[in-house]
């Protein structure tokens, strides 16, 4: 069993699509370990997208994901970080497949409706960053 860290961002809990998201992770079969609503501050923006910093895109993508409360979880299942990551689509929603969250909820490159985990080092630094040990079940 792997865990990963999946996040709804701001514009996702803005359009009310965290039951959707929440939904297709439950019927997919994946089991809810942890689950928070959150503003994320700078700093927690600038640790969780470290890979990101200095890149052009990142001051535009602090502020859109410090711009409104985000839902963190985290979803436990077999091969659970790829898997998550298929159920989410590419990063640039217009060519997300259809069928995936982000095919069927965006357009946008930026503001793509969820985050995941893009392997196991990432979804255990995440998971550590949102969570503390005893809130995961
Ligand atoms: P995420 O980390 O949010 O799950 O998304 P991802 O792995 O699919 O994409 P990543 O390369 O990690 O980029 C993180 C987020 O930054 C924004 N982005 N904008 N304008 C651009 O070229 C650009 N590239 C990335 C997106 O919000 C992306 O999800
Ligand atoms: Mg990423």
């Amino acid at each position: 069993m792997e865990r990963t860290f999946i996040m709804v961002k701001p514009n996702g809990v803005a359009r009310g699509l965290v039951g959707e998201v929440i939904a297709r992770f439950e019927r997919r079969g994946f089991r809810l370990v942890a689950l928070k609503s959150l503003r994320i501050d700078r700093e927690l923006a600038e640790r969780h997208y470290a890979e990101h910093v200095g890149k052009p895109f990142f001051e535009p993508l602090v502020t859109f994901i410090t711009s409104g409360p985000v839902v963190a979880m985290v979803w436990e299942g077999r091969e659970a970080i790829r898997v998550a990551r298929a159920m989410m689509g590419v990063t640039d929603s217009a060519d997300a497949a259809p069928g995936t969250i982000r095919g069927d909820f965006s357009l946008s490159k930026e503001e793509n409706v969820v985050h995941g985990s893009d392997g196991p080092e990432s979804a255990a630094r995440e998971i550590g960053l949102f969570f503390a040990a005893s809130e995961l079940l």
